[in-house]
């Protein structure tokens, strides 16, 4: 059995051929890199001190330093993703379909479906794998009020196209912006495109607070009304203006934003340099291949996801997912089913437009372990069990379906 040169790796005798696993220790596909404890423990003491547990002094300072991170001109704090882009959907007043990507995490489509918005699921492009811009325009009705893109892994999605679509027939356009920390958009950080970005905080991210969420905006008005909304819609005197929900982030969860946020640009080159080590050695195995990053752009790496070709490969996406996990490594189907097929949406109204590409993307493609943290020795011994299974497919494929009966 060959290893990659340049990898200490001994040979390796692979689990599902009834070997010992490559690691003892299970490799997560994400862990979150958070500062040291102590360094949180000043802000909690200070915090538990004052007795202001929720939205104040060190919400205003998260949203400050993402407001400098991004250069959105306003960022509003919220408890997560969703919550955020369901508030900016009910603030905007859309009516109608609202365009998207099935290729997804399912939460981009829930808050569409939250504020009783028919579904418009759009193919996506089968090297981006973000939202197509030339099937978004072809999908427009009389009844679309807006586009809601997605920067997919980190990789952030046709803004210009999809900017120049809305403005020509009159939608606001949202960024699903869940795994956008750290994601640059040619030569510009995203945060100020189209009416609002909404982004995740959650544990599976560049930047965590524990949980929670940040809308970036340029509009006065919009950011305005977020912050009525996150408070039930409420402008702090009891007559609510509309009906908004608590969406609001604790004192505690922003004391860990704003330690986490102080390396997050280290972090996303550090991920950005693990990538390329991947790259190097998965790009040599017949069968592999990687979402495409345009120049001048850059993905956050949210995820880092391979694209399996089971004729060139000699496994499919299923069986690699199978093999690496006896090998104590986690990979996951991100995202597979697509949101168009998956049971919250079979009875809901919805259109979908010919998902073919889709379908392949999400059918075939498998998201490797990826953290800021992780050790170069942990990808190389990856990418070892990766080159093993296709050398030994046909075995591995026999074994496989063995245990399966
Ligand atoms: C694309 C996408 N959108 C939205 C979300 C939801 O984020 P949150 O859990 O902060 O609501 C996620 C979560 O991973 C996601 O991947």
């Amino acid at each position: 059995m060959k290893h990659f040169k340049g990898t200490s790796e001994k040979r390796h005798h692979l689990a599902v051929l009834g070997n010992a696993p490559m690691f003892d220790i299970t490799v997560p596909i994400t862990s979150p890199t958070i500062p040291p404890v102590e360094n949180i423990m000043r802000s909690y003491k200070k915090i538990f001190k004052s007795g202001m547990l929720t939205n104040f002094k060190y919400v205003e300072a998260f949203e400050e330093s993402v407001k400098n991170y991004t250069g959105a001109k306003y960022a509003v704090a919220t408890n997560s993703c969703m919550n955020g882009m369901m508030l900016i959907l009910k603030i905007l007043g859309l009516k109608g379909e609202i365009i998207m990507p099935s290729f997804t995490f399912h939460a981009t489509a829930h808050a569409a479906a939250w504020n009783g918005l028919e579904l418009v699921f759009v193919d996506c492009d089968p090297e981006t794998y973000n939202i197509d811009p030339v099937k978004v325009e072809a999908a427009i009705t009389k009844k679309t009020s807006a586009i809601l893109g997605v920067h997919l892994f980190g990789n952030p999605a046709d803004i210009e196209s999809l900017e120049k679509i809305a403005k020509k027939h009159g939608l606001k356009l949202i960024f699903d912006a869940a795994h956008g920390f750290g994601t640059i958009y040619h030569g510009k950080k995203i945060g100020s495109f189209g009416n609002a970005e909404s982004f995740s905080l959650s544990p599976t991210k560049l930047l965590t607070s524990g949980e929670g969420g940040m809308v970036t905006t340029n509009d006065a008005d919009l950011a305005k009304k977020l912050r009525t909304g996150r408070n039930y819609g409420d402008p702090g005197n009891y007559d609510s203006e509309f009906s908004g929900f608590n969406a609001r982030m604790s004192e505690l969860h922003a004391a860990l934003g704003i330690e986490s946020i102080k390396a997050l640009e280290k972090n996303v080159v550090r991920r950005n340099k693990m990538v390329e080590l991947y790259k190097k050695f998965l790009s040599k195995i017949p069968g592999i291949s990687f979402q495409k990053i345009e120049s001048g752009n850059r993905s956050s790496y949210k995820d880092f996801s391979i694209y399996i070709d089971e004729s060139a490969f000699g496994l499919s996406r299923d069986h690699v997912c199978e093999a690496l996990g006896k090998e104590n490594i986690i990979t996951k189907k991100y995202f597979y089913p697509p949101v168009h097929v998956q049971k919250a949406f079979q009875f809901y109204p919805k259109r979908d437009t010919g998902l073919k590409i889709t379908c392949m993307v999400s059918e075939n493609s498998l998201s490797l372990p990826l953290f800021s943290h992780i050790p170069e020795k942990t990808i190389k011994k990856i990418c070892n069990a990766v080159l093993a299974l296709h050398e030994h497919a046909d075995e591995v494929k026999k074994s496989l379906s063995k245990n399966f009966m």
